[in-house]
């Protein structure tokens, strides 16, 4: 079968095994060309089979020969549809690890369940007894609370007031103006719910409570900031209020892990498009100019070079973790330079639809979108059949 892209609004309705594949490739050959980290040895990341989860089980596996259980929520293939890309992404992956020898095995499920921690601990407990990492990096829209049975549904709005500003649509490159309504109180409640720290707690509860925690174990949750002029829509609206409670959340759990000596940080990571970040207003249009003003520097990043350098530069040093004032670990540091700041706030100012493809880089955000769902990689002949993937090997 011939597969192309199909858009429907910000989300690609097909994906691409064998771009899916090479994708996976290029992140463990990237891994690999960096050399060995002293790292985690058995890792357990929750949200593994696309952007930072991804990332974070290639590098522990391929940087320090982890071995590695992955938990996620991803479409098989069905009658007439391909499955979604972190289908693809995970069989690539075990496949892979497989065949140069490393565990791997994957669960998926809803990672908000209890049936999935309890299917998880038990893997753990068969497999692997203990796990010295935990990543955490689910991005969902919704979450079904375990014990409510309530629905949660995020949103993406500010606070206090509408906010309006500038956004383009990716696809046809035309930048107009965007007003969001301001959230109310129910619907910070409910993105606090589905993304902020509860559940990451539940699971470091869970693990606990059963010993899988080795001593020294350390868990990372993934956040955002960026800069003043995403502040409305981003860090200081509902997603924002999110985050604050997932970076509160840290401290929590370092508490309780204290007598196994462990560690909870949040690791504030660079803009980059994902799924989950294309369907912000206002975001791809910063993403876009970043990218520009940031290639031009030569200190782009994607996932897999931002997660080698959390653990190459931040996690696995030998020394002590280094971190900002409130604790956090920033792997940001390049997108908010004051030098790269500047100047992408001067080019939101100018940005047009007439100008932006000048200014900006909206080829790249195109390229990284479609790549995201296995399309336009090198490598791959899209003229051929792709491969059926309807197994993962290393399913539980
Ligand atoms: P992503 O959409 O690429 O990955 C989300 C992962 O969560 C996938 O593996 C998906 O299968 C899994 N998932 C979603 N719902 C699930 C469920 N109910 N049960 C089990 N698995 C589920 O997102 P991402 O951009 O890699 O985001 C991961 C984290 O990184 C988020 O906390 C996000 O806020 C943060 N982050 C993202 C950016 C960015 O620019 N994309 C920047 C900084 C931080
Ligand atoms: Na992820």
């Amino acid at each position: 079968m011939i597969i192309e892209p199909r858009m429907r609004g910000f989300i690609c309705l097909t994906a691409h095994p064998d771009g899916c594949a090479q994708n996976v490739k290029n992140q463990i050959e990237y891994v690999k060309s960096k050399g060995a980290i002293n790292g985690p040895k058995k890792v357990l990341v929750i949200g593994a089979s696309t952007g930072f989860g991804l990332a974070s089980r290639i590098a522990a596996a391929y940087g320090s020969g982890a071995s590695t259980i992955g938990v996620f929520f991803e479409k098989a293939p069905s009658e007439g549809k391909t499955a979604s890309p972190g289908w693809y992404n995970t069989a690539a992956f075990e496949k892979e690890a497989h065949a140069a020898g490393l565990y791997a095995k994957s669960i998926n499920g809803d990672a908000f369940s209890k049936e999935i921690k309890e299917k998880t601990i038990e893997l753990i407990k068969a497999d692997l007894g203990q796990v010295d990492l935990v990543i955490y990096s689910l991005a969902s829209p919704v979450r079904k609370h375990p014990d409510t049975e309530v629905l949660h549904r995020s949103t993406l709005k500010p606070i206090g007031g509408t906010y309006t500003n500038k956004t383009v649509d990716f696809h046809t490159g035309n930048v107009s103006e965007i007003s969001i309504e301001q959230a109310t109180e129910e619907d910070i409640a409910n993105t606090v719910a589905v993304m902020g720290g509860e559940d990451w707690s539940m699971w470091i509860d869970a693990l606990k409570a059963e010993n899988l925690l080795a001593e020294g174990a350390t868990t990372v949750a993934y956040s955002y900031i960026g800069p003043a002029l995403t502040e409305p829509v981003y860090r200081k609206g509902t997603i924002g209020r999110a985050k604050d409670d997932l970076e509160a959340t840290a401290f929590k759990i370092a508490d309780k892990l204290k007598d196994i000596d462990g560690k909870a940080y949040v690791s504030v990571n660079k803009a980059l498009v994902t799924q989950a970040s294309s369907a912000i207003p206002v975001i791809p249009l910063y993403i876009s100019l970043l990218y520009k003003v940031m290639k031009a520097e030569g200190v782009h990043e994607g996932t897999i070079e931002q997660i080698q350098r959390l653990y190459a530069d931040r996690l696995y040093t030998g020394n002590a973790v280094p971190v900002d004032e409130k604790g956090r670990i920033r792997i940001d540091d390049w997108e908010m330079r004051e030098d790269i700041q500047t100047k992408v706030a001067k080019l939101w100012e100018e940005a047009t639809t007439e100008t932006l493809p000048a200014i900006g880089d909206l080829p790249g955000y195109r390229a990284d979108f479609l790549s995201l769902f296995g399309f336009e990689i090198d490598k791959v002949d899209y003229q051929k059949d792709a491969q059926e993937v309807v197994e993962i090997e290393g399913l539980v």
